[in-house]
Order: structure tokens, then C-alpha cells, then sequence
């Protein structure tokens, strides 16, 4: 019987707790490409696990391409874990719903807020990132231990009104805001050392003439920006005076 936990994670959190769960669960882990969901058809498998970040509410596109392919003879025991910076809405909802089926279990997990491209939208403290590291260990503890037991539960941290900001401020998210048009690197800054390119998980980014080119197909992640070394890497002006997150500066 075959065990496995798929991932997607744009700056690390989602990785950072997939690898927890991973060890205590003594399972294998694979990143969501829709080439492993091929593998996925031709094992019985027995659990499969999906720990990816939580986007406006909802799933992001790398995760809704993979769920979409998921194969819909497939009956292993399936679970969620989805990270976020504060709460989910519905999530676990738009995931069934690109799956076709019910999850068994779901749960959210609390990890530094990634989230700068809107005013009022910062990062974390750094105070406020070790708190969440320090409950985050508790918490995968606790999912392991309901995924063992093959628990049938919900441990989600929706937020008040869930169901506005899932099923009427996501979509417009997603409509206006999901693109790379915005992103632009400036040039006085920039080093091209090629880190936003090497990082970004989806191939998005090409350096050309010395500097990053967005290739219009985007996840959305902020992993280019919060991984540039020299800040030189914006979301339109909207993120100029906005923190950056390094997962590195917190792991032990
Ligand atoms: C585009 C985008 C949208 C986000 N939307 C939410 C959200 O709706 N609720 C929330 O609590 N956190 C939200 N976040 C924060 C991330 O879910 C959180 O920081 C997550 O742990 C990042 O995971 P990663 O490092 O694996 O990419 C968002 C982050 C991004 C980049």
C-alpha cells in the first residue's frame, strides 16, 4: 500500500510543515506537477495527503490544475492541510469541489502571513512568525495523530464571514489581482543574481538583458519578491515600503 503527501508552497511555509508531517508520519512526499498525479492512477494507494497555502480564500491554481486531474477512481483516505496567515473561508470546500469528491479530513495550519500586495496587507512581526513556528509544532503533532487514526475531522480556522470572502471576494481576487503585470524589478537595485527566477516554482521567470521577465504565467506566490536579496522586486508601488519573509531566518 502506497502512502504520499503532495505539496505546493510558494515561499516555503506549506514545504516547511509537509516535511513535518512527512517524518512523523514516516511518509513520502512529491510536489503537485500533474505528471506525479499520472503515478498517483496507477497506485492503490491508501492515504494521500494535499498541503498547500491557502489564496484569497481559496486554493491556489497549481493546486485546482492538480485536484482537477485527480483521479476519480481512486478511493484512498484524503486530507487537506492547508497553511495561512490568518484564516481560511471555505477552502477546504473549493478544493472538493476541484476534486469531485469529499476530503476525509481537512485542517488548517497558522504560518507567517506571505501577503503584501494590498494596503494594509504586511508581514508578520517577527515576534508573531515564532509564535506560529512554536504552535505549528503542536498543531502537525495533532494532524498526524488524526491522520494515524484515519479520523474523519475538521480542524479549520475559517474566520468570521467565510463565505463572502470565498464566494465573493476571491473570485474577484482572482480576476484582477492574480498576474504578473504588475511585477516589475528595478534595475538600479537588481544584481541579476537569478534568485526570484530559481525560486519561483513554477518556472515563471526568465532573466533577460540582466534583468527578471514575468512570462504571464503566474501563481501568484510572492516568492520572487520576498526572495529577492535587495528588495528590487515591486507589486506595482503597492509593495515598495512592505516587509519581506525569509522562512530561513526562522528554522532550526
Ligand atoms: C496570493 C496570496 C493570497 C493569500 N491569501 C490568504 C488568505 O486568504 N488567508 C490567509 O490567512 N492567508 C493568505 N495568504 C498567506 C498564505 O496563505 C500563507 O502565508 C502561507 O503559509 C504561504 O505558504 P507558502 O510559503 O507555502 O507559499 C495568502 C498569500 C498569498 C501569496
Amino acid at each position: 500500500m502506497w502512502r504520499m503527501i503532495y505539496y505546493f508552497s510558494g515561499t516555503g511555509n506549506s514545504l516547511y510543515v509537509a516535511r513535518h508531517l512527512a517524518d512523523a508520519l514516516g511518509e513520502r512526499l512529491c510536489t503537485m506537477q500533474l505528471s506525479s498525479v499520472s503515478s498517483l492512477k496507477e497506485q492503490a494507494d491508501e492515504s494521500v495527503g494535499l498541503v498547500f497555502p491557502v489564496y484569497a480564500w481559496g486554493i491556489p491554481s497549481v493546486v485546482e490544475a492538480f485536484a482537477k486531474a485527480f483521479p476519480k477512481g481512486a478511493k484512498p483516505f484524503l486530507y487537506a492541510v492547508m497553511t495561512c496567515g490568518d484564516d481560511m473561508g471555505y477552502t477546504d470546500r473549493v478544493l472538493e469541489k476541484a476534486l469531485g469528491r469529499q476530503l476525509d479530513a481537512a485542517f488548517s495550519v497558522l504560518m507567517p502571513d506571505v501577503y503584501v500586495c494590498l494596503p494594509g496587507f504586511d508581514v508578520d512581526s517577527k515576534e508573531e512568525c515564532r509564535e506560529k513556528f512554536l504552535q505549528e509544532e503542536t498543531k502537525v503533532k495533532e494532524i498526524a495523530e488524526c491522520i494515524k487514526a484515519r479520523k474523519q475531522v475538521r480542524l479549520l480556522k475559517r474566520g468570521p464571514f467565510p463565505w463572502v470572502k470565498t464566494y465573493v471576494l476571491r473570485p474577484l481576487f482572482n480576476r484582477f489581482l492574480v498576474t504578473d503585470k504588475y511585477f516589475r524589478a528595478d534595475a538600479s537595485k537588481c544584481i541579476a543574481c537569478g534568485r526570484c527566477s530559481k525560486t519561483c516554482p513554477v518556472g515563471n521567470i526568465l532573466i533577460i538583458d540582466d534583468l527578471p521577465r514575468w512570462q504571464s504565467h503566474c501563481a501568484g506566490c510572492l516568492a520572487c519578491y520576498h526572495a529577492c536579496p535587495y528588495h528590487a522586486i515591486n507589486f506595482g508601488k503597492m509593495t515598495q515600503h512592505k516587509g519581506q519573509y525569509n522562512l530561513y531566518n526562522y528554522m532550526k
